[in-house]
């Protein structure tokens, strides 16, 4: 399964230092999470840090906007050097549009939606995406809980995927640690979002990255409540 580390509780203040930690201990492309204080009640960072990111790492970098009326700033997260936007449904009046407007612009186009927006709502758009991201928790914060019924979520979108033949990336972001993940790779889901799992005061990126890798790697009854293997 594949890791995106989300910077959202990084140390930003040794922001570059944190990318290349994570970098170097093995994960796939970095997530950045935009937030407007609009679609969501929280505000984190916009194309200036996303550029930040993009010259730390030599690894593909996505952005996903949690913010209202995307289109209007697509142009600027090209020139940041993002390799994927991601828009929310919720956000988007005119969602073909903006998905074509994506890929126009040379980047991977993706879609979200939040964990109680009816799975209907995306199906249409599936031909038109690179990656689908499946919300676990509501967007806004960091180092929330998994909201259970997201496994059954995921099991659906991959059937709809497999139905038309898409090879797009199923996503799954909020609330993934050691203890969730090997459940969001069994209903389906090609890419894990990993946060607080990796960037906490509590371990290292590199502790963190192989705590979810042997999560992934070892069968159900041998894990600890906080999911790492006992034999640790
Ligand atoms: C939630 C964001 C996430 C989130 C992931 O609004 O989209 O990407 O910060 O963080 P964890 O893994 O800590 O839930
Ligand atoms: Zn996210």
């Amino acid at each position: 399964m594949k890791l995106a580390p989300s910077i959202y509780t990084a140390d930003f203040a040794r922001l570059g230092e944190q990318v290349k930690a994570a970098e170097q201990a093995g994960v796939d492309w970095f997530h950045l999470d935009v937030m407007d204080g609009a679609f969501v009640p929280n505000i984190t960072f916009g194309p200036m840090v996303c550029e930040a990111v993009r010259r730390s790492t030599a690894l593909p970098c996505e952005a996903h906007l949690m913010v209202r009326e995307p289109e209007r700033f697509l142009e600027d997260y090209r020139r940041a050097g993002m390799d994927r936007v991601i828009v929310h449904v919720e956000a988007c009046l005119h969602l073909y549009s903006t998905l074509q407007a994506i890929r126009r612009l040379g980047m991977q186009a993706g879609i979200s939606l939040n964990p109680l927006t009816p799975l209907g709502a995306i199906e249409e758009a599936l031909p038109f995406v690179d990656l689908v991201l499946v919300m676990s928790v509501e967007p806004g914060f960091g180092g929330q809980t998994y909201i259970p019924t997201a496994t059954e979520r995921i099991r659906r979108v991959r059937a709809m995927l497999d139905r038309i033949g898409s090879k797009a990336e199923l996503e799954v972001d909020g609330g993934i640690n050691p203890s969730t993940i090997r459940q969001v790779r069994d209903a389906g889901a090609t890419v894990a979002v990993v946060g607080a799992a990796v960037y906490s005061p509590n371990h290292t990126p590199a502790e963190g990255i192989r705590a979810l890798r042997l999560a992934l790697a070892t069968t159900g009854e041998s894990l600890r409540p906080d999911g790492f293997p006992v034999c640790e």
